[in-house]
């Protein structure tokens, strides 16, 4: 049961993840006294969310307020999204993103035309995503794809006039993931997201895996490297010797935040807070497995403390031993997804009115 004083009745029961560490919001809208940066979410109205580089910490730090309100509240009852019609047009298998998305927008009585698999539409029939575009116009209020294609948003933006939310494009990026990511990091150390958070509750965060070719992996980089005043330190573990990517030069040169790579996860692993893996690298046409030289399982030499997260789905890289433990985050993490989607889109669909005390 969520008990935050911070927010108005009525308060609710919310099914949650089975294992591993539960992330109750109370304790992030108390950090911030309970205070929203409304100016912070009203600047998404309308737009699309194809890649993090748009956010700031401030926006982040909205998004995961909000997310917590709704997940603390009982809006439901308030219809935020009544009316409104949500196109998922998925091009590339998923369970979390399309069924969170639709489940988020479901919840706050909005519809959803849902398009699971790509093979279904004209592409089948060599019909082209600029055309699907033009399309979508006409049927929807805000359009989430994914796509194996990075170029996809391009393409499809040709003719869409609607927002566009990335769901996943090839080796691109996977901003909703990454502020999913952020907000379980957020719930797990409120003091993370203050300005003046204590240098002994700052992180050393890894991310195992190769950012360059890992969409969720690079989205989630790209918004840590937004806190230097909450992440100490980041090391990078891959075999590769420069897996950071074109598209992440340039911030990382730019960040205050000191970053190592080493190929060997032991070297590190007893002094990390914080452990991102992921499975799956995207080389074109085709995935990748994360080598089995990364995996983690109880046998890992975790400092205590330690939380394990993951996008999921996983591989062999991340042993089912540990999902009983407290290193296991990524239940909990996957579990706030619908709570942060639902902070998109009532942000992006202009219906932030919608939400009283907000
Ligand atoms: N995390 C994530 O993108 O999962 P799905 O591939 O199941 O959507």
């Amino acid at each position: 049961m969520n008990r935050n004083k911070n927010v108005a009745v009525p308060l609710i029961d919310r099914a949650t993840n089975s294992k591993g560490q539960s992330l109750p919001p109370a304790e992030l809208l108390a950090a911030t006294d309970g205070r929203i940066d409304r100016e912070a979410l009203e600047a998404l109205g309308g737009q699309s969310i194809l890649n993090p580089r748009q956010f700031d910490r401030r926006t982040v730090v909205a998004i995961s307020q909000l997310a917590a309100l709704l997940e603390a509240r009982n809006v439901e009852m308030e219809k935020p999204l009544d009316g409104k019609i949500a196109i998922t047009a998925f091009f590339e298998a998923s369970t979390r993103t399309r069924l969170s998305f639709e489940s988020a927008i479901l919840r706050l009585d909005g519809k959803v035309l849902s398009v699971p698999d790509g093979q279904v539409t004209g592409i089948a029939k060599g019909e082209s995503l600029a055309d699907i575009g033009e399309m979508f116009n006409t049927y929807g209020d805000v359009v989430i794809m994914r796509h194996p294609e990075t170029n996809s948003m391009d393409e499809i933006r040709k003719n869409l006039q609607r927002p566009l939310i990335n769901a996943g494009n090839g080796s691109g990026h996977h901003p909703s993931q990454a502020l999913i990511d952020w907000y379980a990091l957020l719930k797990w150390r409120p003091e993370l997201c203050t300005e003046d958070c204590p240098p002994e509750r700052r992180i050393h965060l890894g991310i195992i895996g190769t950012p360059g070719s890992m969409r969720a992996v690079k989205s989630f980089l790209r918004l840590s490297l937004m806190f230097p005043k909450a992440v100490d330190r980041i090391t990078l573990v891959s075999e590769m010797a420069d897996p950071v990517g074109l598209d992440l030069t340039e911030p990382i040169e730019e960040s205050p935040i000191p970053i190592e790579i080493t190929n060997d996860v032991r070297e590190v692993l007893d002094d990390l807070d914080v452990v991102y893996v992921n499975s799956i690298a995207f080389l074109g046409d085709s995935y990748r497995n994360l080598d089995n030289r990364y995996k983690l399982d109880r046998s890992s030499k975790l400092k205590p403390g330690a939380v394990i997260m993951h996008p999921l789905a996983r591989n062999n890289e991340l042993s089912e031993d540990l999902d009983e433990t407290d290193h296991n985050l990524y239940f909990a993490q996957a579990a706030g997804a619908v709570f942060v989607r639902q902070a998109i889109l009532v942000a992006v669909l202009q219906r932030l009115d919608r939400i009283s005390d907000l």
